[in-house]
C-alpha cells in the first residue's frame, strides 16, 4: 500500500470529527473508545489515515460503517503495542525480590497481564518465576484489545532483529540463565518455549468495558496501558483493579503512567514508588 506522508500531515482532526468516529465505532461494534486521551487518539487516527490513504474523517467514518472487518484493522492501529523483554531491567530485579519475599514455590499464584501486547511482559515474568523455581505454580491470564498482538503473544515468537536489545536487557537484569534456556531458534525468529506458557490463558478484551471479578489476583500488571486513557477511565479501571486484587495483592503500572492521583492510600500502599509497585491494603 502506498503511503503519502503529505496527506497525514495535512489532515487536521477536530474534536467533533474524533467524536463522530468514536460514536460510529460504538454504534456499529459496541466498542468504547471515548475514554482515550484526545491528543494521542488523534495521532493514532492520523496514522490510520496514512495507512489507508484516507483524506478526510468522512473516509474513515464511512469505511467504519460500511466495512465490518475494518474494525479489526482499526483496533490494531489504535492500540500502540510498544513493549520489550525485560523492559526496565531494574524493575524486574525488584519484582523478583518482591516475589521471593511474598510468595513461595508452594503457593499457587494468580496473575493478570492487562494490556499484554505481543507477549514480552508475559515471557519476562515467566523467566523471573523460573529463576525462583515457581514454574508450574503461576496461573496467568493475558488480555489485550488487539487481536493481532494477542496472536503474536500466544505464538511465543519474537523477531530476530530484537535479539540484541533483549540480550542486553537480560544482562542488565542479571539473569541467572541465558536466553536459549527459554527460546528455541525459528527461521527468522526465536520462539518462547511452550512449557513456560502452558498456564497462560489469552483473551481479547477491552479494559474499559470488562468486569474483572473480585479478590482474584495476587498480581496485576497494567504497565503502559493506562497512559492512553483519560481521567474518568483511569478512575474506573483502577476501581475495578482494586476489586479484582486479593487483599495484599500487587498492582504494577508503567513508569510513564501518571496515576498517583488515582491510587489513594486508603486503598493502596505505595510499596515501591520508584518501581511503580502498589499493594492493595488489607482493609
Ligand atoms: C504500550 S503496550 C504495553 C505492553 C506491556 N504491558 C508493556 O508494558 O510492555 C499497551 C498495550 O495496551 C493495549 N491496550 C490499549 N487500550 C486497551 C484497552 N482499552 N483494553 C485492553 N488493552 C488495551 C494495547 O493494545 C497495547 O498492546
Amino acid at each position: 500500500m502506498s503511503i503519502d506522508p503529505s496527506i497525514s500531515s495535512a489532515v487536521e482532526i477536530t474534536d467533533e470529527e474524533m467524536r463522530s468516529i468514536q460514536e460510529a465505532i460504538m454504534k456499529r461494534y459496541g466498542i468504547d473508545f471515548f475514554n482515550y486521551e484526545p491528543k494521542s487518539f488523534k495521532r493514532r487516527l492520523q496514522r490510520i489515515y496514512r495507512k489507508f490513504n484516507f483524506t478526510s474523517s468522512f473516509d474513515l467514518w464511512s469505511r467504519t460503517l460500511k466495512d465490518k472487518d475494518f474494525v479489526h484493522d482499526f483496533i490494531n492501529e489504535v492500540s500502540v503495542g510498544l513493549t520489550s523483554l525485560f523492559r526496565d531491567p531494574e524493575f524486574w530485579q525488584t519484582f523478583k525480590n518482591v516475589c521471593k519475599e511474598h510468595f513461595s514455590d508452594q503457593y499457587r499464584m494468580n496473575v493478570w497481564h492487562a494490556g499484554c501486547s505481543s507477549g514480552e511482559e508475559i515471557y519476562t515474568s515467566a523467566i523471573v518465576w523460573d529463576d525462583l523455581g515457581f514454574t508450574g505454580k503461576v496461573k496467568s491470564i493475558a488480555t489485550d484489545i488487539s487481536s493481532n498482538a494477542l496472536k503474536t503473544a500466544e505464538s511465543g515468537k519474537i523477531i530476530q532483529a530484537k535479539l540484541t536489545e533483549y540480550e542486553r536487557n537480560l544482562k542488565l537484569y542479571n539473569a541467572t540463565s541465558k536466553l536459549d534456556k527459554y527460546f528455541t531458534e525459528g527461521q527468522d525468529e526465536i520462539i518462547f518455549k511452550p512449557k513456560f506458557l502452558d498456564k497462560v490463558t489469552f483473551r481479547n478484551s477491552n479494559l474499559i468495558m470488562e468486569d474483572y471479578g473480585e479478590n482474584q489476583y495476587d498480581i496485576i500488571f497494567c504497565r503502559n496501558v493506562l497512559i492512553y486513557f483519560d481521567g474518568p477511565a483511569k478512575e474506573k479501571v483502577i476501581e475495578k483493579i482494586y476489586k479484582a486484587l486479593k487483599p495484599g495483592g500487587f498492582l504494577i503500572i508503567g513508569f510513564l503512567d501518571s496515576m498517583l492521583s488515582y491510587l489513594d492510600d486508603e486503598r493502596f500502599e505505595y510499596y515501591d514508588l520508584r518501581q511503580r509497585i502498589f499493594r492493595k491494603n488489607n482493609n
